[in-house]
């Protein structure tokens, strides 16, 4: 790893998990690059302590992700960890799901998820590490408020997030993802509007509650922190005793 302030890249910046992340990792001291299809790609970037920079990028565009990671690359020369916080939401039932709309969400939340975890990877070295996230509804095959297209997403970033374990695991760098429950964030505002959704899905979990994305920014914090060095290749669920697998 690079001497110096440490480097990482969060996409999905703008909102939710990944602004939290972003935040909290400036507060830890990191360097953070900022990055969402918005064009404020963080939005407190300004407010952040330390050196936090913002790029766009569709993260389901192969020339945009390659774009901005040569970016990264010229101006930091590398990174010391990667957070693919990037994702969209789908809540189309089963039978009026099409092709359409299942590459959508496939192109956000799988394509755009291994997009960014290549080009990241190619500029790490040793004792670098990445966190993508997955879902409950990954494990759960969905049954909270995402349908199908969202559940088969999350599940293939569980897969996805294994794969590249053992791919750059040899190469000293540790991938692991985390899987929320429901989260209140911008996310979930629709179905939690719906307060027979946000009752059954609160009675689902052992706290009675749902999650905030500082709560998850912390569990990222620390899959990409030191203290996790032996822990790789894991998925960390975070759901307030949902699963409990
Ligand atoms: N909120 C939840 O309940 C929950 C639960 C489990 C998993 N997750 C996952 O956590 C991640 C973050 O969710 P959140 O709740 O913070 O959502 P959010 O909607 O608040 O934030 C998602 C961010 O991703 C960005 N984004 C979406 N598509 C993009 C693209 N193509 N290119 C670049 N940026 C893009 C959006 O602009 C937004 O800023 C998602 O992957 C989601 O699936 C969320």
């Amino acid at each position: 790893m690079s001497g110096g302030a440490k480097r990482v890249a969060v996409t999905g910046s703008a909102s939710g998990i990944g602004a939290a992340t972003a935040a909290l990792l400036a507060r830890q001291g990191w360097r953070v690059v900022c990055l969402d299809r918005t064009p404020r790609a963080s939005p407190q970037a300004s407010q952040l302590p330390g050196e936090v920079v913002s790029m766009t990028l569709d993260v389901a565009v192969e020339a945009d992700v390659c774009r901005v990671f040569a970016d990264i690359k010229a101006r930091m020369g590398g990174l010391d960890a990667l957070v693919t916080c990037a994702g969209i939401y789908e809540t189309t039932p089963f039978f009026e799901t099409n092709a359409e709309i299942f590459g959508r969400v496939l192109a956000v939340n799988v394509t755009g998820t291994f997009l960014c975890l290549r080009e990241g990877a190619r500029m790490m070295e040793r004792g670098a590490r990445i966190c993508t996230v997955a879902s409950v509804a990954g494990l759960r095959g969905g049954g909270l408020a995402g349908t199908v297209s969202y559940a088969s997403t999350k599940g293939a970033v569980l897969a996805l997030t294994k794969n590249a374990a053992r791919e750059l695991g040899p190469k000293g760098i540790a991938v692991n993802t985390i899987a929320p429950g429901m989260i209140d964030t911008p996310f979930a505002a629709v179905p939690l509007s719906n307060p027979a959704i946000r009752t059954r899905v609160e009675g689902m979990t052992s706290f009675g509650r749902l999650g905030t994305a500082e709560e998850i920014a912390e569990a990222i914090a620390w899959l990409i922190s030191p203290s996790a060095s032996y822990v790789h290749g894991a998925t960390l669920v975070a759901d307030g005793g949902m699963v409990m697998y």
